[in-house]
């Protein structure tokens, strides 16, 4: 059965295989092959002009992830305003034609969760997740069904060369922010940071799940995260307002002994490269690829650990594997097909692990 072969070696990978539901040829990973490259973006506003859908389809990502507001839910976020969002993303057809024919993953962040900048309060979660799950077709027996949050990993690939995505959900468990005494204030914008001890950005079983994900074997691991990671220096929503969940995160990285990790964001509405070298086991590099269909061209950022500029143009972000050169490169693909940003990594800065040449 076709469904099932794609799903060969694959763990968890119930998501892959609803690319395959859509009744049209599915460009899969061969079963078993590495992933050569992995696409990912963020911010699609349904009601807004889709240029790059076509872009896409012509990149070859074996597997692309939608890393978040990946519809835009008008507020207040009612049940019919989540579903009426959905039904107008169903309608594009650039959407549908890369639904149908690309493997994908997604997770949610605030606008496609329901309330701008939302948390674990947010009332209609359950509906919203209804909606995701019926959106993105996950299977009847994914495990996504059966517990809170839309949480989820996949596997790719053969030992020695197996990419993990680790889809983080953080909404549905997460405290409130902290907000911000001056608003639009250079570095508080919104929010502040926060070191109360009982709030939480993934919530416990989150937590376990991912100490537990990041002991199973994998060479590369893609952490995507709605809101950005390592970005610090800015009062806008990350996982830098909340700094004990933040090195939590790292510690857990540290504690499972994980090489190979890189993170995914999106919902700044610009795209860049970070990096953080203090409380890391090793070195960590972020790509934010945010602007599906709108960026913020006016973006000011004192951005510490920003590497370069941001880009403002409509992006997707791209990581190129390259297994027997031992390198990865992550690159922000604009409008043009062409690559605008591009930031090179070997396997060694990555601490990546017993890796087949
Ligand atoms: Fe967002």
């Amino acid at each position: 059965m076709r469904r099932r072969s794609l799903l060969a070696g694959v763990a968890g990978g119930g998501a892959l295989a609803l690319a395959a539901c859509g009744g049209m040829p599915v460009q899969a990973p061969r079963t078993g092959a590495p992933l050569r490259r992995l696409g990912f973006g963020s911010c699609m506003d349904q009601k807004r002009p889709q240029p790059l859908w076509d872009v896409v389809l012509g990149a070859g990502c074996d597997l692309l992830v939608f890393g978040g507001d990946n519809v835009y839910v008008d507020q207040p976020a009612t049940p019919a305003a989540i579903e009426r969002a959905y039904a107008q993303a169903a309608e594009l057809p650039g959407l549908a034609r890369v639904r149908a024919t690309v493997p994908h993953l997604a997770t949610w962040d605030d606008n496609d969760y329901g309330p701008n900048d939302g948390d674990a309060s947010f009332a209609h979660k359950q509906a919203s997740k209804d909606a995701f799950l019926r959106f993105w077709r996950v299977p009847a027996d994914d495990p996504r069904r059966g517990r809170e949050g839309v949480y989820h990993a996949a596997s790719v690939g053969p030992p020695g060369r197996r990419v993990q995505v680790l889809l983080l959900d953080d909404r549905w468990f997460r405290s409130p922010w902290r907000r911000t005494d001056q608003r639009d204030a250079p570095g508080r914008e919104r929010y502040l940071p926060d070191a109360d001890p009982g709030k939480t950005l993934l919530g416990e079983a989150q937590w376990a799940w991912l100490a537990q994900q990041l002991r199973e074997p994998a060479q590369l691991r893609f952490i995507v995260s709605g809101i950005q990671v390592l970005a610090t220096g800015h009062g806008w929503e990350s996982w830098s307002l909340l700094p004990r969940e933040r090195q939590r995160l790292f510690d857990t990285i540290a504690h499972a002994g994980a090489g190979g990790v890189v993170l995914l964001s999106g919902d700044r509405h610009f795209g860049a490269f970070y990096r953080e070298t203090e409380g890391v086991p090793y070195p960590l590099v972020e790509m934010t690829a945010s602007g599906w269909t709108h960026t913020w061209a006016g973006v000011r950022e004192a951005g510490p650990n920003r590497l370069g500029e941001p880009y403002t143009g409509l992006h997707f972000g791209v990581a190129d594997i390259d297994w027997d050169r031992r390198e990865l490169a992550l690159g922000l693909v604009g409008q043009d097909g062409a690559m605008a940003r591009r930031l090179a990594l070997g396997f060694d800065a990555l601490n990546v692990r017993n890796a087949s040449a």
